[in-house]
């Protein structure tokens, strides 16, 4: 039987949007080479102008989109990802540029429509912040889509993807032992990013530098408040997933302290705090919610392998060398040479997700749905030092983490439509309340 519902459920309705956010990806990487001085497949001088829009707006925000369009389960969501691929699409095209920042900024105003949806299925107060953050992607490709230079519109793309990352984390942290005193501490970094961009139009400097401490104190505020200080000390994917979210946390106090010392940075320091914000932040994000996130998103299992570690790895030494000899010491073969670091450790993390995705055992009966507790298991690690982890991680080798999948989800075919934001894929990232 076939219904709407169903339909939204399937692999193959799904997956042409993930690859429209990889076609982005490629082409922001192809264009990171051409930024370097360095050979690139795609020709022109427009690709290296558009690399910062198409890696955050294009590839992350097609991403997000898919991710937030599942969680919602209606069909109308999914006009936020596609538009967003569109003009991804078109940006890569021979199109104008206006066609393809305009398609962007019709894709991220579906995207609040969606939030508008999960808000109003969850007023909770990371949600809102999440809400503060598309609000910040929206303020962004319409800047872009005015002709404002990328350096100008920059607080606005760190805000988008800091908050909503920082909303993920805080509704995760939420479960924990949060009290209302952490929560509100949160809620005014969220909002002090926001106002950092608003004045980095009229007063660049201070702008600026307020966004430098804005994201410091988000930094600080995630290491201390997040699971996964706990986690960490846990085995298998749980402390792979920590690993990753403590080192994007140093990361992101990286990229703060460079606004709030140096304030509209140029050169090798806006380099090095784009790029320890946007690699080493979220592209390490990206590496430790993708084994959790895209079996929901693709119903298909992607189970955690030791080889994540490589490509993890690669990308935070390759940044930190990147950083630490190219740009503080001004080198422009050190900065190439870790520029390939960093595109050798994206590509190689994509194609461990496809090896593991793709040699992943299916099962024909599906196992019992996992318990809540196991579940959270997935990120919280085990409740008993390893064990509850590996229990997970042998459910999540090949049949676990589909059914977990669809669990998040809200339900595959023939299941009750979530009716509340934690049973969804978004912010819960395994953990049903
Ligand atoms: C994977 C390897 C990457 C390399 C080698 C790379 C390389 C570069 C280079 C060389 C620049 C120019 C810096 C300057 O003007 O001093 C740049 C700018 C930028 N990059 Fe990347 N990048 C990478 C990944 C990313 C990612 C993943 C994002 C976002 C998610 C990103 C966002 C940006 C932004 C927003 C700018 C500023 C663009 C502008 O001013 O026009 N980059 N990148």
């Amino acid at each position: 039987m076939t219904d709407g519902r169903s339909v939204l459920t399937r692999t193959s309705f799904r997956l042409p949007f993930l690859l429209l956010g990889g076609l982005a990806l490629l082409a922001g990487l192809d264009a990171a080479l051409a930024l370097l001085g360095l050979p690139h497949v795609l020709v022109g001088a427009r690709l290296a102008d558009v690399h910062g829009p198409l890696m955050v707006l294009g590839f992350v925000g097609t991403v997000i989109g898919l991710e937030r369009s599942v969680a919602l389960g209606r069909g109308w969501g999914y006009l936020s990802p596609g538009l967003n691929g569109l003009g991804v699409v078109a940006t890569v095209s021979v199109l104008p540029d206006e066609v393809g920042a305009g398609l962007v900024l019709a894709g991220q105003l579906g995207g609040l429509l969606v939030y508008r949806s999960l808000y109003a299925r969850q007023p909770a107060a990371a949600v809102a912040v999440q809400v503060l953050g598309q609000l910040m992607a929206v303020a962004a490709a319409a800047l872009w889509l005015g002709g404002v230079p990328v350096p100008g519109i920059m607080p606005w793309l760190v805000g988008y993807l800091v908050l909503t990352i920082f909303g993920e984390r805080l509704e995760l942290a939420r479960l924990g032992a949060l009290s209302p005193r952490d929560a509100t501490v949160a809620q005014g970094v969220a909002v002090t990013v926001l106002v950092a961009a608003v004045v980095s139009l009229l007063a660049p400097e201070a702008g600026f530098t307020l966004l430098g401490l804005a994201l410091a104190a988000a930094a600080l505020w995630l290491a201390v408040k997040d699971v996964a200080r706990r986690t960490v000390r846990s085995t298998g994917l749980p402390r792979f997933i920590a690993v990753c979210l403590l080192a994007g946390y140093v990361w992101l106090a990286v990229a703060g302290a460079v606004w709030a010392l140096g304030g509209q940075v140029e050169g090798r320091a806006y380099d090095a705090a784009a790029h320890a914000l946007f690699l080493g932040f979220a592209i390490s994000m990206v590496m430790a919610h993708a084994p959790v996130i895209m079996p929901a998103v693709l119903r298909r299992p992607l189970p955690y392998r030791r080889a994540f570690v490589v490509p993890a790895a690669l990308l935070h030494t390759s940044l930190a060398f990147r950083l630490a000899v190219g740009d503080a010491r001004d080198l422009d073969w050190a900065v190439q040479a870790g520029g390939v670091g960093n595109i050798v450790a994206v590509l190689l993390f994509v194609a461990v997700a496809a090896w593991s995705a793709l040699t992943a055992r299916r099962t024909t009966t599906a196992p019992p749905a996992p318990s809540s507790s196991t579940v959270r298991a997935e990120e919280f690690g085990s409740r008993r030092e390893g064990e509850g982890a590996e229990e997970f991680g042998s459910r999540r080798e090949g049949e676990g983490a589909e059914e977990s999948g669809s669990r998040r989800e809200g339900g595959g075919p023939g299941e009750a439509p979530p009716t509340r934001h934690h049973d969804t894929v978004i912010t819960s990232h395994g953990v049903p309340s």
